[in-house]
């Protein structure tokens, strides 16, 4: 499973990008405004660091607005994938901006149906937002299982970009459904390593080593 990064943040990308953790990077309005960065500049800085697909998301919400500014978007690098939201509209700046040859990210994915909407347009990657369901008690995790089943039924070969990951559990579950690609925020990524046992067995070593009085350099 792939591994992106949901964040606008430079200095994170590229301390996670150093240790290969990072085969791309999601952002939304949302990162953008939280980075306090200009969305063009900080896209391609990231475009600089890393150099699978880096999703930029459009603003509008009328197809003729969000191809001119996927356009816009994608002239930025050539790892841009267009960010465009599950409406109809979206859908269409979809087909138009695959069908020119760019990588399109269907965002905001609640449901197979959405998703088997967003293969048939020709996304690139569909993001199905797990924790966002979790939040209102429906099953995320259900939802990626579903797109994955049906994808296969079908052939599609849009992947599936499980988003709105929260937890460590979210991330092994994604993988054992076979989620193609995870996208999360720096903390859980790096939560990813901590296990209480890891914890209390090196605690453990450190204090029998220190008994032995002995040093390795
Ligand atoms: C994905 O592309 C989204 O940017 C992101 O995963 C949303 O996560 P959130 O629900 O934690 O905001």
């Amino acid at each position: 499973m792939k591994f992106f990064v949901d964040t606008a943040d430079v200095d994170a990308i590229r301390e996670l990008n150093d240790l290969g953790m990072v085969d791309g990077v999601t952002t939304n309005p949302s990162l953008i405004l939280k980075s306090g960065r200009d969305i063009l500049e900080v896209t391609k800085e990231i475009c600089d660091i890393v150099s699978g697909p880096v999703s930029a998301e459009v603003v509008a919400l009328t197809a003729d607005e969000m191809i001119a500014e996927g356009r816009k978007l994608a002239k930025i690098a050539p790892n841009i994938a267009v960010k465009v939201p599950l409406t109809w509209d979206g859908l269409k700046t979809c087909k138009v901006l695959s069908g020119e040859g760019h990588m399109v990210n269907v965002t905001l994915c609640f449901s197979a149906n959405q998703a088997l909407l967003a293969a048939k347009a020709g996304a690139t990657f569909i993001s199905p937002f797990i924790g966002r369901m979790d939040d209102i008690n429906l099953d995320g995790l259900d939802l990626i299982a579903d797109i994955r089943t049906i994808y296969d039924n079908y052939g599609f070969e849009t992947q599936i970009l499980a988003a709105s990951i929260r937890t460590a559990n979210h991330v092994a579950q994604c993988a054992l459904i076979g989620a193609d690609v995870m996208t999360a925020p720096p903390s859980v990524i790096k939560g990813l390593a901590g296990h209480v046992l890891t914890d209390k067995g090196l605690d453990q070593f450190m204090k029998d080593w220190a008994k032995t009085g002995q040093k390795i350099l």
